[in-house]
């Protein structure tokens, strides 16, 4: 018999684009902002998460692009690649413009100074972007503030001052989290973002799932439990897996001079940033419980005695032995636990199975 080669799969890139005189291949539904990216170009991009996709809104990503000698300014965002479309990301112009556009959103907005995401976490993406095209506070008439938010909640600081109306908000809780919870209230610039009926993130559907912190290019939206306890400066971030069940999505463990203070999503890691209320808001409190176990304790006479491994490995054997021998294997249950790692769960049902002779073994992950 013939051996025959494996078919594979060409991919052929079709268009050629030009950014800022160099030129990258790219297929035929790209967009120019993936092109800009992809030659190792940025440009602002207040309004843009990929999770949500393009909105167009803010207008900091335009660009000049030119195609059959035709000139146009397009939202890099939205607009789509063509062959031939030379991209020009920086001329004076859109320079000038992105810097009288953030100008008029920091007239929308409080101080930069008191920013809380600046303060504690790292620059919002708005004073980023201010500081990079010089763009001043100050420069027009100010327009706050906005409606406050009822502050009622444990988990979300909401301080609409700084809020630019860019909506990755409530494109992320209702498209991508499909929780519901937030909308837009009221038009132009009587706008605000507020959650249904009486704007108490408590009543309303909202999961703190803490999709909308992470979006919010602001300080608009933050962490309640870290900002104004550390500095973002002296924060450390270090990559991890949440803990709390066995999805395992994937967060940064916020840390100052070696102190626990909270947790962020990792954007990197399969779960995309994705977390429930456990794993953002509460995934890592419990380290610091005092109730916590550091070492084994055997009950004698009502209360608790401190013991060696040894002493208390010895005990639960003879214990387990003994039940195992007076009624049977199948008397016994094995419970193991969704915040160990694998193996450990893997040992744990070898020790049911072939250790004590039973098949009750479970796990509250198991799936
Ligand atoms: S925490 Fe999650 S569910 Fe609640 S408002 Fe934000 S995105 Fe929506
Ligand atoms: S709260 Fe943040 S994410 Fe929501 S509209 Fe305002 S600036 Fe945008
Ligand atoms: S990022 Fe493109 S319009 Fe806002």
């Amino acid at each position: 018999m013939v051996a025959t080669q494996s078919p594979t799969t060409k991919v052929t890139r079709k268009l050629n684009v030009e950014v800022n005189g160099i030129v990258i291949g790219c297929g035929t539904n790209s967009r120019v902002l993936d092109a800009v990216r992809e030659a190792g170009f940025d440009v602002p991009t207040l309004c843009y998460d990929e999770r949500n996709g393009p909105q167009g809104t803010c207008r900091m990503c335009l660009v000049d692009v030119e195609v059959d000698g035709q000139m146009q300014q397009v939202a890099a965002c939205t607009a789509f690649t063509s062959d031939g479309m030379s991209v020009t990301t920086h001329s004076d112009n859109i320079t000038e413009y992105r810097k009288t556009i953030l100008e008029m959103l920091l007239s929308e907005t409080a101080s930069p100074v008191n920013c809380p995401k600046c303060e504690s976490f790292k620059k919002c993406e708005l004073h980023v972007a201010a500081e990079e095209y010089d763009a001043k506070w100050d420069a027009f008439p100010s327009l706050v503030p906005r409606e406050k938010a009822v502050d009622d909640n444990p988990f979300i600081q909401r301080d609409y001052d700084y809020c630019i109306s860019c909506f990755r908000c409530t494109i992320i809780c209702n498209d991508w989290e499909q929780a519901g919870a937030i909308t837009v209230k009221g038009r132009g610039q009587d706008n605000s973002i507020a959650s249904y009926f009486n704007n108490n993130l408590l009543e309303s559907p909202c999961t703190f799932c803490g999709q909308c912190i992470n979006t919010c290019p602001t300080g608009a939206l933050t962490d309640k439990k870290i900002v104004g306890t550390v500095k973002a400066e002296n924060l450390e971030r270090t990559k991890t897996i949440c803990p709390y069940c066995g999805v395992g999505c994937g967060i940064h463990l916020l840390s100052e001079d070696g102190e626990l203070k909270g947790t962020e999503p990792d954007f990197d890691a399969p779960s995309r940033g994705s977390l429930c209320v456990k794993g953002q808001f509460a995934s890592w409190e419990f380290v610091k419980s005092g109730e916590r176990l550091k070492y084994p304790l055997i009950k004698e006479n009502g209360s608790f005695r401190r013991a060696s491994w040894d002493e208390a490995l010895d005990l639960v054997t003879s214990k387990f032995t003994e039940i195992r021998d007076e009624t049977g294997p199948d008397s016994l249950v094995c419970w193991s636990s969704a915040r160990t790692v694998t193996e450990a769960n893997y040992l744990m049902q070898k020790f049911a199975r072939i250790g004590i002779g039973t098949n009750n073994i479970d796990n509250c992950s198991r799936t």
